[in-house]
């Protein structure tokens, strides 16, 4: 397995060492019940009738009177939904599975992924940075698992790298190649999506050195195939005008089954998507 990019293998740092975890199982919600005072379950099932009335936009008439001689009370009728309670996903939302991380859009420099754990896939023999964001590697776990079934064994090279890694691998690539390749195949330090744990390299487990893996069946594999796991190729063959970088089928961004499936049809980057391209940048290649 080549572990130079210009090799087409990865674009994974140096040696840096880091820690790994399995993945974190969340807890349940916690569900309290109503009242905390003697005599308030009533009230407190009430309620319960009133919210769940609500979640359908019904009004409900709450009789509380029952053997205590309460007279009953009328409950206004509640029309309005219940607010969501997850945060749709926003390319300008620090974190979100759709934030749009690029050279024109850096991130904070001390931004760390909140939770990230180590697939439990093939990896790299000498992956120094094997961690991604949750619910990312689950989604690497099962397109690993389904390329398996293909008879294809993908792994890991590379995944969450800080921004003090990004530098140490852009100075790298800058004291090999120049300033100018480097720049075309490595993020500055502040501005790659390998910082926001949505991101890693794939590989083939045991690729030769000599071979490329963008010459392999996994590659084809990868391309038609990643979206329904949530990922997309990031920095495609002929879109090096918008990206800024040059062809990198090992580097998988993970957006969600939905963007990524949409990606994936109309062909387009996240940039032409979110219509963040100048429409004369978008026909020239
Ligand atoms: N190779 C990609 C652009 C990165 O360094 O994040
Ligand atoms: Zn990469």
């Amino acid at each position: 397995m080549s572990i130079d990019p210009l090799l087409g293998g990865s674009d994974r740092q140096t040696p840096q060492g880091r820690g790994s975890a399995r993945r974190a199982t969340p807890p349940p919600p916690v569900i309290r019940p109503a009242g905390g005072r003697r005599g308030s379950g009533r009230l407190g099932i009430a309620l319960g009738v009133v919210v769940a009335a609500a979640a359908v936009g019904v009004g409900v008439v709450v009789a509380t009177g029952g053997d205590d001689a309460t007279p009953p009370t009328t409950v206004a009728a509640v029309t309005t939904p219940p607010a969501p309670t997850t945060t749709l996903p926003s390319i300008d939302l620090v974190g979100s599975s759709w934030w749009l991380v690029n050279p024109q859009r850096p991130m904070p420099a001390d931004y760390i992924p909140p939770d990230l754990v180590t697939p439990n896939t093939p990896m790299d023999p000498d992956v120094t940075n094997p961690q991604v964001r949750a619910e990312t590697a689950a989604a690497f776990e099962a397109m690993v698992a389904d390329a398996a079934t293909a008879g294809l064994q993908l792994q890991l090279n590379s995944g969450y790298r800080s921004y003090e890694e990004q530098q140490v691998l852009y100075d790298r690539f800058v004291a090999d190649y120049g300033a100018e390749v480097a720049a075309q195949r490595v993020a500055l330090p502040g501005t790659s999506e390998h910082q926001t744990g949505l991101s890693l390299d794939v590989g083939q487990v045991g690729l030769p050195d000599d071979q490329v893996f963008g010459d392999t069946q996994a590659s084809v594999w990868v391309a038609d195939n990643a979206h329904r796991f949530g990922f997309i190729l990031r920095y495609p063959p002929d879109k090096a005008h918008i990206t800024g970088y040059t062809n990198e089928p090992w580097h998988l961004r993970y957006v969600g089954v939905e963007l990524a499936t949409q990606l994936h049809d109309s062909g387009l980057t996240m940039e032409e998507h979110f219509g963040l391209v100048p429409p004369e940048t978008t026909a020239s290649s």
